[in-house]
C-alpha cells in the first residue's frame, strides 16, 4: 500500500524516520510531501495513495476525490476539524485521528505562555506567580488533564469545567469541577480554553463569556481560534484594560489584537505540538494505526462512523 504523509507543517526529522520504519515494516511504501504551499501540489501528491497521514492539513472533498484508492486518512493529532468527515464518510474513507499522543507538549505549552503573561511578557517590571491562582480548564480531555497535573506543580488552584465528562472523572484528578461554563469563567483568574472547533462551540468564547472574568484575568488559547469571537474580544480588551489574552493560534485579526500591547502575546505559527517527542509519539501512532487497519481491518480511532 502506498501511504502518504502530506504535512504543510512538518513533523521533526526523527518522527518521520519512525513513521517509514513502521510503515515500510508492515511492507507498505511511503511517499512524502512536506511544507507543500499550494494545494496542487497535495493533489498530486494523493494521487493512488492507499492512505494518509496528515497535521491540520485541509482535507477537503477535493483531496478525497484526488485517489481513487484513498482508504484510510489519520490525523496525527486531535482535532479534526479541517478534514470533511462527512464527506469522507460518503466515500467510505475512514477518518481516524490519535488522540492524546501530543496532549502533554500542547499543556507544557500553555504553561509557558502563562508566565511569561504573569511576568508581564518579560518586560523587567515585577510580575506575579502563577502559585495560588485560580485556573479554569474549559474541557477535561488529554490536553485539559495534562493542563490539570502540571498546574498543580505550580501550586495553582485547579477548576474546570466539560459538558461531556463526568464530575466524578474531574474530581478523581484533584480538580474542583464547575456547574457550567459561566461559572468557571467568573471563579477563575486564568481559563485555558481545550475545547474542540464544532457548531456548539464556534465562537463561544465571546463579550458576555470572557467579560465574566475577574479584574486582571487571563485567557489563553492553544485550542482553535474559530472558538473565539474575535471582534467582541478585541470590544472586551479595549473597555477592559486589566485583561491580557495570551494564545498559540494567531487570530485573523491578529494585527487589531496587537494594539494591546503588553496585554496580548501570539506565537507566530501554531506551535503547541510541535515538539519532536509529540511528533513522534503521533505519527508513530498514525502509522501503527494504518497498519492494524490493513492488516486486521481495525477502526478503533475511527472519527467518522
Ligand atoms: C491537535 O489538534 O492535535 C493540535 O492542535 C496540534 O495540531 P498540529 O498537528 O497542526 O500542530
Amino acid at each position: 500500500m502506498k501511504v502518504l504523509i502530506a504535512t504543510e507543517k512538518p513533523f521533526a526529522a526523527t518522527a518521520v524516520e519512525g513513521i517509514k520504519a513502521e510503515i515500510e515494516a508492515a511492507g507498505h511504501e511511503i511517499v512524502l510531501l512536506e511544507k507543500y504551499t499550494d494545494k496542487i501540489q497535495l493533489l498530486d501528491a494523493v494521487k493512488n495513495a492507499d492512505a494518509m497521514i496528515v497535521r491540520s492539513d485541509k482535507i477537503d472533498s477535493d483531496v478525497l476525490d484526488a485517489s481513487d484508492k484513498l482508504k484510510i486518512v489519520v490525523r496525527a493529532g486531535a482535532g479534526y476539524d479541517s478534514i470533511d468527515t462527512e464527506y469522507a464518510k460518503k466515500k467510505g474513507i475512514v477518518i481516524e485521528n490519535t488522540p492524546g499522543q501530543n496532549a502533554n507538549a500542547v499543556a507544557e505549552l500553555v504553561f509557558g505562555l502563562l508566565v511569561f503573561a504573569v511576568r508581564g511578557f518579560y518586560n523587567g517590571k515585577s510580575g506575579t506567580e502563577l502559585k495560588g491562582k485560580k485556573l479554569g480548564i474549559l474541557a477535561f480531555g488529554n490536553v485539559g488533564r495534562n493542563v490539570a497535573r502540571i498546574a498543580a506543580g505550580f501550586g495553582m488552584e485547579v477548576y474546570a469545567y466539560d459538558a461531556y465528562c463526568p464530575k466524578e472523572v474531574i474530581e478523581s484528578a484533584g480538580v474542583k469541577p464547575m456547574e457550567n461554563q459561566e461559572e468557571l469563567f467568573c471563579t477563575c483568574d486564568i481559563v485555558s480554553l481545550h475545547i474542540p472547533a464544532t457548531h456548539e462551540t464556534k465562537e463561544s468564547i465571546n463579550y458576555a463569556m470572557v467579560g465574566k472574568m475577574k479584574k486582571g484575568g487571563i485567557l489563553v488559547n492553544t485550542a482553535r481560534k474559530e472558538v473565539i469571537n474575535e471582534p467582541e474580544l478585541i470590544k472586551l480588551l479595549a473597555e477592559r484594560t486589566d485583561l491580557k489574552f495570551v494564545t498559540d493560534i494567531k487570530p485573523d485579526a491578529d494585527s487589531e489584537f496587537a494594539k494591546f500591547e503588553g496585554r496580548y502575546f501570539s506565537t507566530p505559527k501554531k506551535m503547541g505540538a510541535q515538539t519532536s517527542e509529540a511528533n513522534t509519539n503521533a505519527g508513530i501512532a498514525a502509522a501503527k494505526q494504518i497498519n492494524s487497519f490493513f492488516a486486521t481491518g481495525d477502526t478503533r480511532f475511527q472519527v467518522n462512523k
